[in-house]
């Protein structure tokens, strides 16, 4: 038997491709970048759109199927809406998502949708004002609901809800926020905090970590019991529930207290052009360099299927390693 191209060294077909487009973010949620003094690489490290367009279509040529745009914000990309145009019109792609805050949805959500764009993930921790101050230093939550509706009308569904958990934060509101789930038919993801990226932010996940088993207690208790739903698919890092009449779904995503590694499916994509072979440490391999000497779609074919050839099989943090060279803003989730 012809095994795939895109197997790595585990068994798992890696099909799944998440592109960085900036690391620049117009939010500094505590967790993830600095409030300031936060050092940017110039312009000419970030890989072009005809650069993505050329990763993205050696990606299909192994067998990549889906892609997912994230940050720092997309949407911060002036060229967003052609990328989302180009890598549509690619053979192969059969699903394109985003990642985002929101914040600029309520301008770009038509355009995207009309562009191919298929879902969105918006992230967003908290609806209490003073804990979005806090947490995300986040002023202007009604622009985040505008960018929400903006999403649902441009047809950017089933929306899905980034919460990302934070003790003394946002963990008093876990339950109010699934129960946007009993109206809408959204999901309302609840992922525990990762230790990534230099010491302050480091610390703060350490420090305010609370794990899926304390957020799902806290909205049992307030909303009745969870009734597990299953999942989109094997790979899908989500575990699903639902509450009792929702029309939505609560998922949870516990990448520390339950590891998902065995199934991943992901290969990352840095803004500056590195293949980012497991969130939560630093192996990288470059692409970027080959590209800008001349290498074309075959080339970063061949550099692409070494990359998932030496994707680590999971991550290591009760040994105590995590990504440090990178913040989550320069990787993307
Ligand atoms: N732990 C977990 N999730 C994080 N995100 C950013 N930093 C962290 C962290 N330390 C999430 C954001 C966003 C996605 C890109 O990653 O909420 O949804
Ligand atoms: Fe920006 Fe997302 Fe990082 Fe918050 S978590 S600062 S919204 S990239």
């Amino acid at each position: 038997m012809k095994l795939p191209v895109n197997m790595d060294g585990f068994g798992r077909c890696i099909s799944y491709l998440r592109i960085s487009l900036t690391d620049h973010c117009n939010l500094r949620c505590l967790y993830c970048m600095p409030d300031r003094d936060q050092v940017f690489g110039p312009d000419e490290e970030i890989l072009t759109a005809q650069e993505i367009q050329t990763v993205v279509s050696a990606a299909a040529q192994v067998g990549f199927n889906k892609i997912r745009l994230t940050g720092g914000e997309p949407t911060l990309r002036r060229d967003l809406v052609d990328i989302v145009r180009q890598i549509k019109a690619v053979d192969g792609i059969d699903e394109i998502t985003m990642t985002t805050n929101g914040l600029l949805l309520r301008r770009f959500a038509e355009d995207l949708a009309a562009a191919g764009l298929g879902r969105v993930n918006i992230h967003v921790d908290t609806f209490n004002a003073a804990h979005a101050k806090n947490l995300m230093r986040l002023d202007n939550l009604e622009q985040v609901w505008a960018g929400i509706r903006a999403a649902e009308k441009a047809g950017l569904s089933p929306i899905k809800l980034n919460v990302v958990v934070a003790l003394d934060h946002n963990d008093q509101d876990v339950a109010e926020l699934a129960r946007l789930t009993l109206e809408h038919p959204w999901h309302v993801r609840f992922i525990e905090l990762m230790p990534i990226g230099a010491d302050g932010s480091v610390g703060f996940s350490q420090s305010q970590f609370v794990p899926t088993r304390q957020t799902q207690q806290r909205i049992e208790n307030e909303l009745g019991a969870l009734r597990p739903v299953e999942n989109a698919g094997p790979s899908d890092e989500s575990r699903n529930y639902k509450l009792p009449d929702s029309q939505g779904v609560v998922g949870f995503i516990s990448p520390v207290s339950q590891p998902y590694c065995g199934t991943c499916n992901r290969m990352r994509l840095t803004a500056d052009g590195k293949f980012h072979l497991c969130l939560l440490n630093d192996d990288e391999v470059d692409v970027k360099a080959a590209m800008r000497s001349g290498g074309g779609v075959d080339d970063v074919a061949q550099i692409l299927l070494e990359a998932v050839r030496l994707k680590p099989t999971g991550h290591r943090l009760s040994e105590g390693i995590h990504t440090e060279n990178r913040g989550m803003f320069q990787i993307g989730g």
